[in-house]
C-alpha cells in the first residue's frame, strides 16, 4: 500500500509532486522519493520518514521541472530506508511501485547471474533492471516496458521515466490502482484522486493491463502485449470533490473532521438514493416481482466495512426478512463459495480497492452471482467491476481510520433494506414514512453526540494508562462493540476487543482485572436487562465500566462512567452509539500524542493481500 504520482507539463513539476505525495502519506509514509528533469538531466532525491524529511534535501529553490514522479512507501519488502525507497533507478531509468511483485526472487537470482547488481532488498528494483536488460537488447524504451511487465507476476501500479527519454512518462497497471488526470496543456497519474484534486477533477481510471503514455499535449493508453489494443475513448469521470474537501479545513486531525463531516455525509448519502435507486434496481432486475424470488444477499467485507455489513444483516433481515450472510473477503475467496440461484453478492468498501474485497467480488462474479458494492470511490476498482454500484457521498476519507464512510455505508445498508421490504409488500406506505424520517433525522442526532467531544475528552483523559479494553453490545449494537475495539487499538495501539455480551460467561470474563475499562453499549431495548447483567457481573470482579446509554437514570450506580446519546430507532442505533466510541478512541490516541491520521503500519487502502 503505497502512494505514487507522476506530472508532465508546463508547470514546475517539483511542487505539483511533493504535494501530490503528501495528499497520498496516508498509503504509506515510512520513505519516499522524487526522480524528476530538469532540463539538465534527471535528478533523484529520497529519503527515510515522512515527506518533509524528503523535502529537505530536494534543494531550494526548486529547480524548474518538466516532468517527474514520486513515490510514499508503505514497506513491504525490505526495511524502510532510504536505499529501499523508490524511485529505483538503473541505467537512467526510474521506477515507483505500488504492489508486490510476487515472482521477484526468481527475477532477481536470474538478473544477478547475468551480472546485474542490486542496491536494495526491495521486489521493486527488478523493474529498472529488466528494463535496462531489455534496452540494452537493443529495445526502444516503451517496448522495453512491456517486455519486462510480461514477466512480472502479482500487482502493480507503475509510473516509469527515463533520462535519456525525456518528455514522456509511463504508467502501467495491473492489481493496483492507478488514476490519470487532465489537465490544460498537462498530465497526472497518481494512486489516488486526492493528490491530484488541487489540478483536476477529470480522472481516468486506468484498468488491469493498460499502460499510459504522457506527455505534456496527450496521452495514449494501450493494452499490455507486442501487439496491444489502444484504448480508443477512455472514459473520463469528473468528480464533484473539491481539494478542500482533501484538507484538514482547521481540523487538528483528518480524522476528527472526518467524525464531524459525519451528518453532511448521511444526508448527501440518502440523497443520492433517491437519485439512483430506481436504475439500481432495474439493474438488479430487482423489480418488485422478483424481490420475492430474492434467496439470499451475500455480503463480503474487511475491517470496518465489515462492521458495516454485520449491521446491515440485522437490518436487511429485521426489514426486508431476506436471509443474509456476511463474511470476512479473505476468508471468502479462498474457500470455494457456494453460489446459489437469486443470490446477490455485495461488497462494501469505502476506497473500492481493497485486493481482498475485490478478489472476492471477482469470485463471486465468476460463480455467476449478480455484483452490487456500496462504495466512496468514483470509478474505483470495485464500482468498475461490479453490475451496480450504490456509492456513498462521504467525500474523501483520508484518515486510516474510516469513520464517515463507515456512517454513510450504514446508511446505504438501511436503505437498501427499506427499499427491498417496501418492494415486497412488509412496509406500507405508513410505516415507510416513518421510518424514512427517522432515517432522515439520524444526522440531526449525531450534532447532538457531536456536542459531548469535550465530556469525551476529559473522559479519555483517565484512560489513556488502560492496557487492555472489553468493548460489549448485544444485537446490532454487537457490531458497534467490534468497531469500537476496531478504532481504539488501530490509532491508540492499546489492545481491545468487541464481545457479544452474551458471549462474556464463556470465555472473556476471565480477562477482567482491577479497574479495566468494558465499554458496555446500553441502550433502552429488548437487550437493556441483558447487557446490564453482563455490566453487573464484570463490575462485580473489578471493572470499570463505561456505558453508552440513551436512559442514563437506569444505569445510575451501575456503571463508573456514563456517556448519553439520543434516544433513535432501534434499527438506527448503530449511527448514535458509534460516534461517542470513535470520539473516545480520537480523544485517547490524541492524549497518547500518537499519530492519528497516519498509525503506524497502517495504511488507508490495502491494495494487497
Ligand atoms: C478501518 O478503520 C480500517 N482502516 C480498515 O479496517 C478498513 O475498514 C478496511 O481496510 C477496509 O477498507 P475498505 O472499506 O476501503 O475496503
Amino acid at each position: 500500500m503505497c502512494g505514487i504520482v507522476g506530472y508532465i507539463g508546463h508547470n514546475n513539476a517539483l511542487p505539483i509532486l511533493l504535494d501530490g505525495m503528501k495528499r497520498l502519506e496516508y498509503r504509506g509514509y515510512d520513505s519516499s522519493g522524487i526522480a524528476y528533469r530538469n532540463g539538465k538531466g534527471m535528478e533523484i532525491y529520497k529519503a527515510k520518514g515522512r515527506i518533509n524529511e524528503l523535502e529537505d534535501i530536494v534543494p531550494l529553490p526548486f529547480d524548474h521541472a518538466t516532468e517527474g514522479i514520486g513515490h510514499t512507501r508503505w514497506a513491504t519488502h525490505g526495511a524502510p530506508s532510504t536505499i529501499n525507497a523508490h524511485p529505483h533507478c538503473v541505467d537512467g531509468v526510474a521506477v515507483v511501485h505500488n504492489g508486490i511483485i510476487e515472482n521477484y526472487r526468481e527475477l532477481k537470482a536470474e538478473l544477478i547471474t547475468e551480472g546485474h547488481i542490486f542496491m536494495s532488498e526491495t521486489d521493486t528494483e527488478v523493474i529498472p533492471h529488466l528494463i535496462s536488460r531489455s534496452m540494452k537488447k537493443g529495445l526502444p524504451l516503451y517496448e522495453a516496458i512491456l517486455e519486462s511487465i510480461s514477466s512480472l507476476r502479482g500487482s502493480f501500479a507503475l509510473g516509469i521515466m527515463s533520462d535519456n527519454d525525456p518528455s514522456v512518462l509511463y504508467a502501467a497497471k495491473q492489481g493496483s490502482p492507478l488514476v490519470v488526470g487532465y489537465g490544460e496543456g498537462e498530465f497526472f497519474f497518481a494512486s489516488d484522486i486526492p493528490a491530484m484534486l488541487n489540478h483536476t477533477k477529470r480522472f481516468l481510471f486506468l484498468e488491469d493491463g493498460q499502460i499510459c503514455t504522457l506527455t505534456a499535449k496527450e496521452i495514449d493508453i494501450h493494452t499490455f502485449g507486442k501487439n496491444g489494443t489502444p484504448v480508443k475513448e477512455p472514459a473520463i469521470v469528473e468528480v464533484d470533490w473539491t481539494a478542500s474537501m482533501a484538507e484538514k479545513d482547521g481540523y487538528d486531525h483528518f480524522m476528527l473532521k472526518e467524525i464531524y463531516e459525519q451528518p453532511r455525509a448521511i444526508a448527501d448519502t440518502l440523497s443520492e438514493w433517491n437519485d439512483c435507486s430506481g436504475s439500481l434496481f432495474e439493474n438488479l432486475q430487482l423489480t418488485v416481482r422478483n424481490t420475492f424470488g430474492l434467496r439470499r444477499l451475500h455480503i463480503v467485507a474487511c475491517g470496518t466495512s465489515y462492521h458495516a455489513a454485520l449491521i446491515g444483516r440485522c437490518i436487511i433481515e429485521e426489514l426486508a426478512r431476506i436471509p443474509v450472510s456476511v463474511e470476512i473477503a479473505s476468508e471468502y475467496r479462498y474457500r470455494q463459495p457456494i453460489i446459489e440461484h437469486d443470490t446477490i453478492f455485495i461488497s462494501i468498501t469505502q476506497s473500492g480497492e481493497t485486493a481482498d474485497t475485490l478478489a472476492a467480488q471477482k469470485e463471486a462474479k465468476g460463480r455467476g452471482a449478480k455484483t452490487m458494492t456500496i462504495c466512496n470511490v468514483v470509478g474505483s476498482t470495485a464500482a468498475r467491476e461490479a453490475d451496480v454500484v450504490l456509492y456513498t457521498r462521504a467525500g474523501p476519507e483520508i484518515g486510516v481510520a474510516s469513520t464517515k464512510a463507515f456512517t454513510s455505508q450504514v446508511a446505504a445498508l438501511c436503505l437498501l433494506a427499506i427499499s427491498l421490504a417496501s418492494n415486497r409488500g412488509l412496509l406500507m406506505n405508513g410505516d415507510l414514512r416513518v421510518l424514512m424520517n427517522q432515517l432522515h433525522a439520524i444526522p440531526e442526532l449525531i450534532e447532538k453526540v457531536l456536542k459531548k467531544s469535550t465530556e469525551i475528552q476529559e473522559l479519555a483523559a483517565t484512560l489513556t494508562g488502560a492496557r487492555d479494553f472489553l468493548y460489549i453490545g448485544r444485537g446490532i449494537n454487537y457490531p458497534i462493540a467490534l468497531e469500537g475495539a476496531l478504532k481504539l487499538k488501530e490509532i491508540s495501539y492499546i489492545h481491545a476487543e468487541g464481545y457479544p455480551g452474551g458471549e462474556m460467561k464463556h470465555g472473556s470474563i476471565a480477562l477482567i482485572e482491577d479497574g479495566m475499562p468494558v465499554v458496555a453499549l446500553a441502550p433502552m431495548t429488548c437487550h437493556f436487562d441483558k447487557i446490564l447483567s453482563n455490566i453487573e457481573e464484570v463490575r462485580a470482579r473489578g471493572a470499570r465500566v463505561i456505558a453508552i446509554t440513551d436512559e442514563p437514570g437506569a444505569l445510575a450506580h451501575k456503571a463508573d462512567d456514563i456517556i448519553t446519546f439520543p434516544a433513535a430507532h432501534p434499527l438506527f442505533l448503530p449511527f448514535v452509539t458509534v460516534v461517542p466510541l470513535q470520539l473516545l478512541a480520537y480523544h485517547i490516541a490524541v492524549l497518547k500524542q500518537c499519530d492519528v491520521d497516519r498509525p503506524r503500519n497502517l495504511a488507508k487502502s490495502v491494495t494487497v493481500e
